[in-house]
């Protein structure tokens, strides 16, 4: 029986031990989440040149391609416009605008012949997200943020293709790269996702019948399973009637994001219709990315794995931000389609929990590593590590942030008068409370049993 004790009170302390340790966050609280975040971006920053003498605005060296720093740039709108920090506005607004290339659309010398269309839609979506939450307009000179993404969807427009699948967008844009034989899930649900968002954000008609014709088109290929699955591309030379089944969360994401705002801005049947495809993709994500072993873990299994490369350790440096881009639109779903809140929003908040715990690594002791779902750092390092950790530590502050906004409900406008209403830039005000002083003591002593503890675990271990 002593035994047995001493055997099993190492194991519990190093669970109490583990729980205590991880209050560098506050799961939804603005001034923890605020702290959390803008040391991830510090971090961050450090891979970025663009803002310093000879540095190129708005990219990121090697290995990190165009297209994820341009979707960093959204990231860092997300997190103003969450903690009312706008120590990164001007590095942001400078990042865009250096990139948007003479077309105004996100298409600039440098990169145009190896860009691909969901390339530049990420772009795109960094540009809708600064309109949605009322970024500072750019300098009257320049194009505003819709006109921005309008830009991109209207040169994409213009690519959608017959001559094979009967429509779709093709991967890259010219024939002379690799993957323009290839119409992939993410170009084609990027293209709706935006589409539905510029639907929402102008009331224009034109929007929503091309994510109509989009999501259509998709579902007509076997990319889009009756159960809800997406799958990542199809092949024009088989007509698209193959598709390649590899599961990563951003194609279910941007799936996902686009029939949320479809269901918003639709009615009666039309919205049922909505409701339908969004509660299906909902759920295939949730039985795909939220794996049932881990659910020994504290909060599993609610924590999200990018399944095809996490466990592996094989993710690259694009496929390590995925769960970023996820998360927010996860997030965004549950103000535009509230239905689904009830079961988006303790992912979410596990999630944060999860990734904050993985933040402890490397000199500085809090950079993020990939799998949330360890409790403690795995060792990895990069962009893409930090900005789904900024992501997904930002996340469940969506509940206390207004929603994006429309054309009709406040709009580009500066200086508008209902500015920070809703929350999201409200910094709350901490006080010391005696619970505090009562959680501090308790911290304290918790800490000492981990010490304990730990020699404990030596010697039984020995
Ligand atoms: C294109 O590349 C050149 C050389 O690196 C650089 O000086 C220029 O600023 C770049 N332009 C853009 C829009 O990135
Ligand atoms: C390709 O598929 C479309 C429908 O998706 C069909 O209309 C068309 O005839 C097919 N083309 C060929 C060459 O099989
Ligand atoms: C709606 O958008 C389309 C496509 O950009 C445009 O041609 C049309 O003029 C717009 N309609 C209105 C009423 O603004």
């Amino acid at each position: 029986m002593a035994f047995k004790l001493g055997f099993v009170l190492p194991f519990i302390i190093l669970l109490v031990c583990r729980t205590a340790l991880s209050i560098d966050l506050t799961v939804g609280d603005a001034d923890s989440t605020k702290k959390a975040t803008s040391a991830i971006i510090k971090n961050t920053l450090t891979f970025y040149t663009g803002d310093k003498p000879g540095g190129t605005p708005g990219v990121l060296p090697k290995p990190y391609y165009w297209w994820q720093a341009g979707a960093l740039w959204g990231g860092l709108i997300e997190y103003w416009s969450y903690t009312g920090d706008d120590t990164y506005n001007k590095l942001v607004t400078d990042a865009l605008l250096f990139q948007i290339g003479p077309q105004k659309n996100f298409m600039p010398e440098n990169v145009t012949k190896e860009e691909g269309n969901d390339d530049q839609a990420f772009w795109g979506f960094s540009a809708m997200t600064a309109a949605e939450l009322k970024f500072p307009d750019p300098p009257r000179k320049m194009p505003s943020w819709i006109a921005l993404a309008q830009g991109v969807f209207n040169s994409q427009v213009t690519r959608w293709d017959t001559s094979t699948c009967a429509g779709g967008l093709r991967w890259q844009i010219f024939f002379t790269n690799a993957g323009y034989e290839y119409k992939n899930v993410i170009s084609n649900g990027a293209f709706f996702q935006l589409a539905a968002r510029l639907a929402r954000y102008t009331g224009n008609e034109t929007y929503s019948d091309w994510a109509d014709k989009m999501y259509d088109w998709m579902a007509s290929t076997p990319n889009l399973g009756s159960d809800g699955q997406v799958n990542d591309g199809s092949n024009v030379a088989k007509n698209c009637t193959d598709t390649n089944h590899d599961q990563w969360t951003y194609n279910y994401g941007t799936m996902i994001m686009g029939s949320a705002y479809m269901y918003s801005i639709k009615k009666g049947s039309e919205q049922e219709k909505w409701k339908t495809r969004l509660s299906k993709h909902l759920e295939k994500f949730y039985s795909t990315f939220y794996p049932t072993k881990y659910a020994n873990a504290p909060t599993s299994p609610n924590i999200m794995v990018e399944i095809n490369c996490e466990e592996k350790r094989i993710c690259n440096p694009d496929q390590t931000s995925f769960k970023a881009y996820t998360a927010r639109w996860l997030a965004v779903t549950t103000q535009l389609a509230p239905f689904t809140a009830s079961a988006i929003l303790p992912k979410l908040r596990a999630s944060a929990e999860g990734a904050a715990r993985q933040c402890s690594g490397g000199d500085g002791g809090n950079w993020c590593g990939q799998n949330w779902n360890t409790g403690t750092w795995d060792g990895f390092r990069g962009v893409g590590e930090q900005m789904s950790a900024l992501s997904a530590i930002g996340a469940p502050l969506i509940e206390k942030s207004a929603k994006p906004v429309t054309a009709k409900t406040g709009g580009t406008s500066e200086g508008d008068a209902n500015a920070g209403l809703g929350g999201p830039t409200a910094v709350r005000m901490n006080r010391i409370t005696n619970a505090d002083r009562v959680g501090a003591a308790l911290l304290t002593f918790l800490m000492i049993l981990c010490i304990i503890g730990g020699a404990l675990w030596m010697i039984v271990g020995d």
